[in-house]
């Protein structure tokens, strides 16, 4: 892709706080009308990435544009194109929903009859009808969030930055968000997402990049990126947890892979290639190390497979679906 095409264009770009390296040479970009998604463990440079390109904090090296803009040079151009909501929530705490949302609306100069629908709309969407009127300090850190990001779904900037936009959400909340983003990008925005959440990744990005490190160490569709990987996972359930040491030595020995033991659910289970047999060899070596096993089964690889591959880290326990 060339970059003069790219909604947001990232080359190289270096950052330390300190001593600490949060970017160490990240180069990424997205197309318009596009959902990237930066997926990392914690500290691998997520936050700072979108710290720089809203302009937030300047990179020590490497370019980064928005819509052609340079984010150093070119700071206020690219301010009034972009939406941000952060980690942490940027409502008045003093206000009610109803008018945080009423204030976003008029400081990004909507007029006050697209103000008033607009703000109704996100109430409803958002599920905030009941307590709209009440001071948001009195609010639940779930309701919270979404006043913050219904807060940034108020104006429809061409580029909107989601700093992990659905950590302490509901499901339900967390659907209606996707929804939002997935039209959004429909009428032409251009969103970068960073989350924990790989289920989040896999439903909304058009394009994932893996960051570790301050790097980007993957990209591609979900699919690409799993078809990257390639195999499936061989997961056996075992009626002891005595036996899961054992039966993760044994599958290591058999298949190669790095095992993953997971003692509430007393499964292992390790990335296996496509050969046939695979799975009757493992039962076959099981049964011969003594291990009493309950279930065995082939399951199709997820982007939690795709994280650990390519960063070593599990996914954070509250972004992980099991
Ligand atoms: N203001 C700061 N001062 C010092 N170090 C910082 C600062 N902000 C970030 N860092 C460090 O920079 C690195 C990258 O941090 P960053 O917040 O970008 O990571 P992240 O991928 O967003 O992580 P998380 O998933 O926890 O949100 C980390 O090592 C972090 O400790
Ligand atoms: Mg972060």
């Amino acid at each position: 892709m060339r970059p003069e095409s790219s909604a947001i264009a990232v080359e190289g770009l270096v950052k330390s706080y300190g001593r600490t390296a949060a970017l160490r040479g990240l180069t990424m970009h997205a197309a318009r009308g596009t959902v990237v998604c930066l997926m990392g463990p914690n500290g691998a440079g997520k936050t700072t990435v979108i710290r720089v390109l809203s302009t937030l904090t300047r990179p020590d090296g490497g370019r980064a544009t928005v819509c052609g803009h340079d984010v150093v040079e070119a700071a206020g151009r690219v301010r009034a194109l972009i939406g941000l909501t952060g980690q942490d929530a940027a409502v008045d705490e003093h206000l009610t929903a109803t008018e945080n949302l009423w204030l976003f609306a008029r400081l990004n100069r909507l007029a006050r009859g697209p103000a008033r629908s607009r703000v109704a709309e996100l109430i409803e969407a958002f599920d905030l009808g009941s307590v709209a009127a009440r001071p948001v300090r009195t609010y639940s850190g779930g309701l919270r969030r979404r006043v913050d990001l219904a807060a940034a779904l108020v104006a429809a900037p061409p580029v909107l930055f989601v700093d992990e936009p659905t950590t302490g959400l509901d499901p339900r909340s967390r659907r209606t968000l996707w929804e939002l983003i997935r039209a959004r990008a429909r009428a032409g925005s251009t969103i970068l997402l960073t989350t924990q959440y790989l289920e989040e990744g896999d439903q909304l990005a058009d394009r994932i990049y893996v960051v570790d490190q301050g790097r980007a160490v993957a990209e591609g569709t979900p699919d690409e990126l799993k078809a990257r990987i390639g195999g499936e996972r061989i997961e056996v359930t075992l009626a002891r947890p005595a036996g899961l040491p054992v039966a993760a030595a044994e599958l290591e020995t058999l298949l190669g892979g790095r095992p993953e033991v997971d003692e509430a659910a007393l499964t292992v289970s390790v990335l296996t290639d496509d050969r046939p047999g695979v799975l009757s060899r493992a039962i076959r070596g099981l049964d011969e190390a003594g291990v009493d096993v309950t279930d065995v089964r082939l399951r199709r690889l997820t982007l939690d497979d795709v994280f650990f591959a390519f960063t070593g880290a599990e996914p954070t326990a509250n972004g992980h679906p099991r």
